[in-house]
C-alpha cells in the first residue's frame, strides 16, 4: 500500500500537503495537477498561497485539472466549483486561468462535457499529481458508494449524505445541486502519482475502510490500494480507526517519509 502519513495535528498535515504541492511544481514547472475542492482543502490552497509568497514560485507552466464540477450550476455561480478554486487558489497565483480546466457545469451537454474532459486531460499528456480529499461515505471526486471502480468522467447523482454534507455552502439541502461531472476512479487511478489528504476525526472511519478494507465499490477510496504511488496525509483523528496505526507510525515517524538504505 501506499505511504499512510500520520501527522501530530491537523496544522501539520496541512502544512505537509502544502509543501509537497510547492516541490511538485518546483521539481516540473510544467507539471499537470489534478485538484479537489472541499473543507479539508481550504487550509491546503492557504497554506500553499503562502508559501508562494515567500518563496516567488511561479505557477505560469503548471495545468490543473478539478475532480469535478456540480451540474447546472455556471462556472459564475459563487457556490460553483470554478468560482470556489478562482477565489482559493487561482486569483492568488500567477497561473493563467485559460491553463485551468473544470468540467463546465451549465453545458446543455453534460454527457459530451465529461467525454470532451477526459480528452482534455488525455491531450495535456495526464495527471502528474492528483490531489484527494475522501468524503465520510467513502467517495473521491463524487464517486459514491457503488460507483464503477472502472469508471471514468461522466455524471453522477449525489447521496443524500453528500448533499447534506455540502448543505452548509449552499444554505439548505434542496439548493444543493443533484448532480455533477466527476473525474471516474478509473481516470484518478491514471494520475501518476496521488496524494489523499483527510484530517478530523469524521473521516476515520472512511479512512480505515479505504487503506485498510477490502477493495469494494461500497469505499471507493478503496481502490487507491491498487495505485503503486499513493501518499496519505492524514492527522491523528483521522488515523485513529486504523488497526495496523502503530506500523505506520514506525515508518514514518511525525509523518516523515524515510527510506530504508542498507
Ligand atoms: C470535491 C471532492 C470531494 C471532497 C470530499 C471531502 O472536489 O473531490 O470528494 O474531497 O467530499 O470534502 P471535505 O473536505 O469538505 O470533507
Amino acid at each position: 500500500m501506499a505511504a499512510i502519513l500520520i501527522h501530530a495535528d491537523a496544522a501539520a498535515a496541512i502544512s505537509a500537503t502544502g509543501l509537497r504541492l510547492l516541490n511538485a511544481i518546483k521539481t516540473k514547472p510544467d507539471v499537470v495537477l489534478g485538484l479537489a475542492t472541499g473543507r479539508t482543502m481550504e487550509p491546503v490552497y492557504a497554506d500553499l498561497i503562502e508559501r508562494v509568497q515567500s518563496g516567488g514560485q511561479s505557477f505560469s507552466g503548471v495545468r490543473s485539472f478539478n475532480l469535478d464540477e456540480y451540474i447546472g450550476l455556471s462556472g459564475k455561480h459563487q457556490q460553483s466549483y470554478r468560482q470556489t478554486m478562482n477565489r482559493l487558489l487561482f486569483s492568488h497565483i500567477d497561473i493563467p486561468l485559460a491553463q485551468t480546466y473544470l468540467p463546465i457545469g451549465d453545458t446543455d451537454d453534460p454527457a459530451q462535457e465529461a467525454l470532451d474532459y477526459e480528452k482534455r486531460i488525455e491531450l495535456a499528456g495526464g495527471i502528474d499529481l492528483q490531489l484527494l480529499g475522501i468524503g465520510s461515505n467513502g467517495h473521491i471526486g463524487f464517486n459514491e458508494p457503488s460507483a464503477s471502480l472502472g469508471s471514468r468522467t461522466r455524471i453522477k447523482r449525489l447521496t443524500a449524505s453528500t448533499i447534506k454534507a455540502n448543505s452548509g455552502f449552499f444554505g439548505s439541502n434542496d439548493a444543493v445541486p443533484s448532480h455533477a461531472i466527476t473525474m471516474g476512479i478509473a481516470t484518478i487511478m491514471d494520475a501518476r502519482k496521488i496524494l489523499l489528504v483527510a484530517t478530523g476525526e469524521g473521516k476515520a472511519e472512511a479512512v480505515a475502510k479505504a487503506l485498510e478494507g477490502p477493495v469494494s465499490t461500497s469505499c471507493p477510496a478503496s481502490a487507491l490500494q491498487y495505485h503503486p504511488g499513493v501518499s496519505v496525509i492524514l492527522d491523528q483523528e483521522a488515523a485513529v480507526e486504523l488497526k495496523l496505526r502503530d506500523y505506520y507510525e514506525e515508518i514514518h515517524p511525525n509523518g516523515r517519509e524515510l527510506y530504508f538504505r542498507s
